[in-house]
C-alpha cells in the first residue's frame, strides 16, 4: 500500500511541535525539577540536535528505502531544528543571562562550547534563509548545493558543543556523536558506490 505524501507531511508535522507542547505542559505544571531554567535549556539544545540528526538522516532513510519521500521533508525537519536551536539561544540570553549583553560576550569568547554553539546558530540561520524554494532558484543549484553543505560541519559542531558542554558523564554526546559518525559514513559508502557504478565497475 502506497501512503500518500500529504499523510506523511501531516504526520512528521504534528511530531515536530510535541515536544514542544510536552515543554510548555510541563512548565505550566511544575514538572520541569527544582531548576527550570537549566531543564528548558537542556531539552530545547538536545531537540534541536535530535531534529538535526533527523534532518541528516533523510539521505540514508532515501537510500535505503528507494524512495522519494525522505528528501521531500528535508525543508520541514532543517527549519524545525532551526527553531529549536533559536528557542534554545533565546532561553539562554533573555531567562538565563537576562540580555546581560557583557555576560552573554564573554561567554562566546571564554567558554568554547558557547563559541562553537554561536557557529552552529549562525549556520542554521543561513540555511533557514536559503531554504524557500524561490531563494534557491535566485542562488542556483550548484551555489545552493555548496551553501547546504554546511549543514555537516553544523551537525558534527553541535555535538562538538555537548561534548564540550558536559564536565564528568560523556556518554550522551558520544551516542549523538556516532549517531552523526553513522549517517555521514552511509553517504561516502553510498557516493563511493555511485562513482563506481558511473566508472562501470
Ligand atoms: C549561540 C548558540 C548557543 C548557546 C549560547 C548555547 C548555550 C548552551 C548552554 C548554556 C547549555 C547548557 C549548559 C549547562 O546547563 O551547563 C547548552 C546545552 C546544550 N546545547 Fe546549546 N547553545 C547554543 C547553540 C546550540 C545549538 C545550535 C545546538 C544544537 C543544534 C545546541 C545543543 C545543545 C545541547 C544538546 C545541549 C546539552 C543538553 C543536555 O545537557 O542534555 N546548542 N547550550
Amino acid at each position: 500500500m502506497k501512503i500518500p505524501f500529504r499523510a506523511i507531511w501531516w504526520t512528521v508535522l504534528v511530531f515536530v511541535f510535541l515536544p514542544l507542547v510536552w515543554l510548555i505542559y510541563n512548565a505550566l505544571t511544575g514538572g520541569l525539577g527544582a531548576n527550570p531554567i537549566e531543564a528548558i535549556n537542556r531539552y530545547l539544545g538536545d531537540w534541536a540536535l535530535r531534529f538535526l540528526l533527523i534532518a541528516l538522516a533523510l539521505t540514508p532513510i532515501r537510500i535505503f528505502t528507494k524512495q522519494a519521500w525522505p528528501i521531500r521533508l528535508r525543508r520541514m525537519l532543517g527549519l524545525t531544528a532551526f527553531f529549536y536551536a533559536f528557542a534554545h539561544l533565546s532561553n539562554y540570553v533573555v531567562i538565563d543571562q537576562f540580555f546581560d549583553w557583557a555576560t552573554i560576550w564573554q561567554d562566546i569568547v571564554k567558554r568554547r562550547f558557547i563559541t562553537v554553539g554561536m557557529v552552529v546558530i549562525l549556520i542554521l540561520l543561513v540555511l533557514a534563509l536559503t531554504s524557500p524554494a524561490r531563494i534557491a532558484k535566485r542562488l542556483g543549484a550548484k551555489k545552493w548545493k555548496q551553501l547546504h553543505w554546511l549543514v555537516y560541519p553544523a551537525g558534527a559542531l553541535a555535538c562538538l558543543h555537548f561534548f564540550w558542554m558536559v564536565k564528568a558523564d560523556i556518554r550522551e554526546p558520544i551516542i549523538y556523536g556516532i549517531i552523526f559518525s553513522i549517517l555521514i559514513i552511509i553517504r561516502l559508502v553510498e557516493r563511493h558506490r555511485k562513482k563506481l557504478s558511473l566508472r562501470g565497475n
